[in-house]
């Protein structure tokens, strides 16, 4: 527990820092970097290309994947989960374009898009570290409430309630937002050899109870963590009001 989200930001960004910098990458075992998108990891990656520009921290052995992406939105759009993570922290680190995945939602056929990326992910010899954040109603990625706990890379139809949350990027009007976004499974982050989930803000304190105090759930999907070897949730003061 960290007072606010900067004080969460900079705990989160010298973790994965640190993690990158103790690993040993070889030519066919890089360091690979699940990673979100949302307002959760925008410090983090504050943090990270400052890490990077002072010279702290290459990305030259780093491969990333991305969470998710939403369907049929173009991938130049700013809202575009593509747009974010290049504006957001590729363009300003040394990471390889080619070692920089995010998931196609204008693939022509959509579950050979989503098979690809588990097969893809597998050829690097899986994920080090996954960094998450969740919305309100404790989803993970865009494993929306309902979701199977053993669920890979697919197609989903967006909740209301995601689609609510996320029209605050486009002009606060829903019906710009997308209706189905691609997204990696619970099953995929639970594969991860590492998660660090990012949880600030009330909005989210009961999605953080039920997440780590009530039992393994696949309508709080984030609760899955609750089984990984190895997970570490960094929250705020304000999202520990329910616990
Ligand atoms: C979207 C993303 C999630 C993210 C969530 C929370 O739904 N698909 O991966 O965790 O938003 O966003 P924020 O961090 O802006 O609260």
């Amino acid at each position: 527990i960290r007072q606010d989200y900067d004080q969460v930001s900079d705990y989160m960004a010298s973790y994965i820092r640190d993690r990158i910098l103790e690993f040993n990458p070889t030519a066919d075992r890089p360091f690979v970097l699940g990673l979100p998108t949302g307002s959760s990891p925008v410090g983090v990656y504050k943090n990270l290309v400052k890490y990077h520009q002072n010279g702290q921290l290459s990305f030259r052995n780093v491969v990333t994947f991305n969470m998710d992406e939403y369907v049929g939105l173009p991938r130049d759009h700013p809202e575009s989960y593509h747009s974010f993570m290049w504006h957001h922290l590729f363009k300003h680190i040394d990471i390889l374009p080619q070692n920089v995945h995010i998931l196609d939602g204008n693939a022509d056929d959509l579950e050979e898009e989503c098979k690809k990326y588990e097969e893809n992910i597998k050829s690097f010899g899986g994920i080090e570290l996954f960094l998450g954040g969740i919305g309100p109603d404790g989803h993970i990625a865009f494993n929306e409430p309902g979701s199977s706990l053993s669920s890979r890379t697919r197609v989903k139809t967006l909740a209301y309630d995601t689609i609510l949350a996320n029209s605050r990027f486009f002009d606060g009007d829903i019906n710009k937002v997308p209706r189905m976004a691609l997204t990696v499974g619970v099953g995929t982050v639970m594969d991860s050899r590492e998660v660090a989930i990012i949880i600030t803000g009330a909005h989210k304190a009961l999605a953080l109870a039920k997440c780590i105090e009530e039992g393994v759930n696949h309508m709080w999907t984030v609760s899955a963590i609750q089984l990984h070897p190895k997970a570490l949730i960094v929250c705020d003061e304000d999202a520990t009001l329910e616990l």
